[in-house]
């Protein structure tokens, strides 16, 4: 399926929720193939922190798309696991990760104006020899001619479950019940958005993860794109 086309670099696009193993199977597939990552939501989660950092009130769209469109971001190496990501000359690469920062990252990411501010932004990262983008928005809407598609998904509470191993890992506290209604409420707000919201492009080839490994995932994936 990955036909080589010397004008433009290939693009695959791995949309999907949260806790879908989107992160870690898009860092995979990149290294695997030697492309570059793009993580959009890292892109809206700075945008969030960004404004709660400078006390701008998160209800003020207007205010809020400044801060998207003034964003000072340095990827400094495009995997997450050893990305540094520098706001504005700050290492910032573990507080976008904190709960609070996911809620206001999807509260954001529901403006219009800044999905536009941050749109030539994400498509800068398409260079060769190719790109895997990780969000919720690649193949309908950043990336809608990309080669290869795909959409990971998983029940709510087995990603919830993978979250709350996560979270116990890094030590912190958390409750499973808040967790499973937290996925509820950001699924429910990306989907129901009337910009780019959470949906497979039509021509996506969908993975339910619910009761697969990483490995059996990321297998699915190498057959989807070869
Ligand atoms: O993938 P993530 O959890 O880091 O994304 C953070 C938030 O940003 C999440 O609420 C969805 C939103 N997002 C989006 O609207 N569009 C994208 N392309 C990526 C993320």
């Amino acid at each position: 399926m990955l036909a080589m086309n010397v004008s433009a670099p290939i693009v695959i696009t791995i949309d999907g929720p949260s806790g879908s193993g989107k992160g870690t199977l898009s860092q995979m597939l990149a290294r695997h193939l030697g492309y570059h990552l793009l993580d959009s939501g890292a892109l809206y989660r700075l945008v969030a922190l960004a404004a709660m950092k400078k006390g701008v009130d998160l209800a003020n769209e207007q205010a809020v798309s400044s801060v998207a469109i003034g964003l000072d971001v340095i990827f400094s190496l495009e995997n997450k696991e050893s990305a540094q990501i520098l706001l504005e000359g700050i290492k910032v690469s573990d507080e976008i990760r904190q709960e609070a920062v996911s809620m206001a990252a999807s509260q954001v990411a529901a403006y219009p104006s800044v999905r536009a501010a941050l749109l030539e932004r994400q498509r800068e990262f398409a260079i060769a020899p190719g790109l895997v983008a990780d969000g919720r928005d690649m193949g309908t809407t950043i990336f809608p001619t990309a080669q290869v598609k795909l959409f990971l998904t998983a029940s709510a509470e087995a990603r919830a479950e993978r979250r709350y191993k996560q979270l116990c890992l890094k030590g912190e506290s958390v409750d499973m019940a808040a967790l499973v209604r937290d996925i509820r409420e950001r699924d429910e707000r990306d989907s129901s958005r009337t910009i780019s919201p959470l949906r497979p492009a039509e021509d996506a080839v969908i993975i339910d993860s619910t009761s697969m490994t990483i490995d059996e995932v990321f297998t699915k994936m190498l057959a989807a794109i070869t």
